[in-house]
């Protein structure tokens, strides 16, 4: 079994990158294989509202011209997806968002192809507005027909400019390592 973490930071050693190895640490105790991808920083476009992809129903979206695609089969070959990003004037990073308007469409158009997989939002921030990041995450699990994992408080580790604070928010990482319990509980639960 396998969860596959997509970082949407730019920073990749970074406070949201810190809170994702926690989790991973969790799963990889529990037997659980882990993959990070970064996608904050690349160039990856927005949905384009082309609609090929309903006309196709090829698994992909038609704006190959980028590592979207790529990202994409990683999604599905995954049994659980850790969505992480830091908190950008209260929301996520255009780059994650990106991947998650193309992601949910071409998976909605091809039947439902997150179809109980199971998900969980990582959000870092320095001050305020991470629950609504959290929240935008969220929102595309609660669309896809997945089951999303919580832990013992909304999924938060607050940070700073050096991106090296993080560790110091002793419960926002406690609760990673929840986090990835969980994941793991519900995974192998599911198979
Ligand atoms: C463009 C920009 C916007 C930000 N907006 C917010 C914000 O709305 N709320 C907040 O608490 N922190 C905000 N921050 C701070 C980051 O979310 C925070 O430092 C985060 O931990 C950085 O994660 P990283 O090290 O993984 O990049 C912002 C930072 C940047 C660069």
């Amino acid at each position: 079994m396998k969860v596959l973490a997509l970082n949407g930071s730019p920073r990749k050693e970074g406070n949201t990158h810190k809170m994702i190895l926690k989790v991973f640490e969790a799963l990889e105790t529990e037997g659980i294989e882990t993959e990070l991808v970064h996608v904050g920083g690349k160039v990856i476009r927005g949905c384009l509202s082309c609609y090929k992809c309903i006309e196709r129903k090829d698994r992909k979206c038609a704006t190959g011209n980028d590592m979207f695609n790529e990202i994409f089969e990683k999604m599905l070959g995954a049994d659980g997806l850790l969505l992480a990003s830091p908190t950008y004037f209260a929301d996520i990073t255009p780059e994650l968002k990106a991947v998650i308007d193309r992601a949910g469409f071409v998976s909605r158009v091809n039947g439902q192809l997150f179809r109980h997989k199971v998900g969980a939002a990582v959000v870092s921030l320095r001050r305020g507005g991470g629950v609504h990041a959290y929240d935008s995450i969220n929102h595309l699990y609660q669309i896809c027909s997945m089951f999303i994992v919580g832990s013992t408080y909304w999924n938060l580790g607050f940070g700073g400019r050096t991106g090296d604070e993080v560790p110091n928010d002793k419960e926002g990482m406690d609760n990673m390592i929840d986090l990835g319990r969980s994941m793991a509980y519900l995974m192998k639960k599911l198979r």
